[in-house]
């Protein structure tokens, strides 16, 4: 298994670009299912579950290849088979986006219930909920979503969740919707900028869609959908946590690919912290020369704070002067990071869904292990911050998200190499 090993204490300096948006991406190609016609898509990164979905995909008749030029040609060349195998599924959440295109497409329908997840409890129930609002007639038995039914018919919806809005829930109807007959009321949407992208590509496509970005969303359906060309947007998470990285470092960090309006929660929270941040265009400096300050960070649905960014903006606040507080609304149990930050010498007391930091520690290079996607970064983070070595196993993790993060960090100065663990 690959680990990593990060020296800290270099200050971050320099300019990188996020690479596409993985959570934008997958939603997007589960979208070829119901196109007549070849997509094809710029700007996906070369990721684990980007190849995960291509193999999903592949398992439910569409064809996708890389070109030479890095564009990800999909174009659905069969519609016999519709299972969604838990072989694939147990390796990855985002797979559930499946289901909406093919109840829409396929009628009869056997996707897996994802596997577990580390960040904790993910149910399903909204998902369901939306669909069989359409029409579906969906049950669960053996693990597995089961059924269909005739053509979908639009309706209206509260989508709602105990912690708000659902990405892949919105996306799972969306897709549905786009084909059903009549017209379907979304509300409590998603608004997160990935599922913005994914709307963009509908109507591409020839869908009705408004309210775009809102918490309503009003989907006329229609009776086909054809292929088309997409650029997915930059990676905010990614983005995001390469300008945390710059700011923990006392660095001075600018990051092509990184939209103002995606990123306004952590801007915000960054200058509260004592960091100047700018930004023109799709790019965003930061530099933080001084220690930076305790802030109290909550996450919410966009365009609140995301639950993407809260593990890194811990290990960020580790080093901050004063006590902060890091609420987490939308996981509550998404704590894992914080028993491996405290091995390198963080003070963290977890009470209920909120994290109490006590700032100003100088954390201490240690072995710890990645246990997810985000808190891998953070684990990054830390590193890049800690006095001497910080080696991460399971590093895996941290290659489900991230594009060429090694290389990315190294142009910016930080000592960080990949090995492999014997
Ligand atoms: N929820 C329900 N019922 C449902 C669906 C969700 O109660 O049917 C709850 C969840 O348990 C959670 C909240 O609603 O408490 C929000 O979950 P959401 O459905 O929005 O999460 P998701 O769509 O499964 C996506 C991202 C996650 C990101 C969340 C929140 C993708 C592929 N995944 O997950 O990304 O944390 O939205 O923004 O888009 C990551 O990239 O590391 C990652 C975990």
């Amino acid at each position: 298994m690959d680990a990593m090993e990060v020296t800290g204490g270099r200050r971050l300096e320099g300019r990188v670009r996020a690479s596409g948006a993985k959570n934008a991406a997958l939603p997007i190609m589960a979208a070829s299912i119901l196109a007549d016609g070849p997509m094809r898509l710029r700007n996906v990164p070369d990721l684990m579950d980007i190849r995960t979905m291509a193999r999903l995909l592949a398992a439910l008749g569409v064809k996708v290849e890389r070109d030479a030029g890095g564009d990800l040609l999909l174009e659905c060349t069969s519609r016999r088979k519709s299972e969604a195998p838990y072989r694939i599924m147990r390796t990855m959440r985002a797979g559930i986006c499946v289901l909406g295109p093919l109840v829409a497409r396929r009628r009869k329908v056997k996707v897996s219930l994802p596997g577990g997840c580390a960040i904790g409890d993910r149910p399903v129930d909204l998902h369901l909920k939306g669909l069989r609002t359409l029409g579906a007639k969906l049950e669960i038995e053996h693990g597995y979503i089961v059924g269909g039914g005739r053509r979908l018919r639009g309706a209206e919806m509260y989508l709602g969740g105990p912690f708000g809005s659902t990405v892949t829930g919105t996306a799972n109807i969306l897709m549905a919707a786009v084909l059903a007959r009549g017209v379907t009321v979304i509300d409590c949407a998603a608004c997160e900028p990935e599922v913005q992208d994914l709307c963009r590509v509908l109507i591409k496509m020839g869908a009705q869609i408004q309210g775009v970005g809102s918490p309503r969303l009003v989907i006329e359906g229609v009776e086909g959908l054809t292929g088309c060309e997409h650029s997915v947007i930059p990676d905010r998470i990614e983005a995001g946590t390469l300008l945390l990285a710059g700011a923990a470092t006392g660095g001075d960090v600018t990051v092509e690919g990184a939209r103002w309006n995606d990123l306004f929660a952590l801007v915000h929270t960054l200058r509260e912290a004592g960091a100047a941040v700018e930004h023109f265009d799709d790019t965003i400096r930061v530099r933080a020369r001084r220690r930076l300050k305790s802030v109290d960070v909550t996450t919410l649905p966009f365009p609140g704070f995301p639950t993407d960014l809260q593990a890194q903006m811990m290990a960020t606040l580790t080093a901050a002067d004063g006590i902060s507080v890091v609420t987490e609304k939308i996981f509550p149990d998404r704590f894992m990071h914080v028993a491996e930050l405290t091995r390198m010498g963080a003070r963290i007391r977890k009470e209920g869904n909120a994290a109490v930091v006590h700032g100003a520690r100088r954390l201490s290079g240690a072995p710890v292990m990645a246990s997810d996607l985000r808190a891998s970064a953070a684990l990054v983070v830390a590193g890049l911050v800690a006095q001497g070595k910080t080696n991460i196993t399971r590093i895996y993790h941290l290659d489900r998200g991230y594009e060429k993060i090694e290389q990315k960090l190294r142009r910016l100065g930080a000592k960080i190499r990949r090995y492999r663990e014997s």
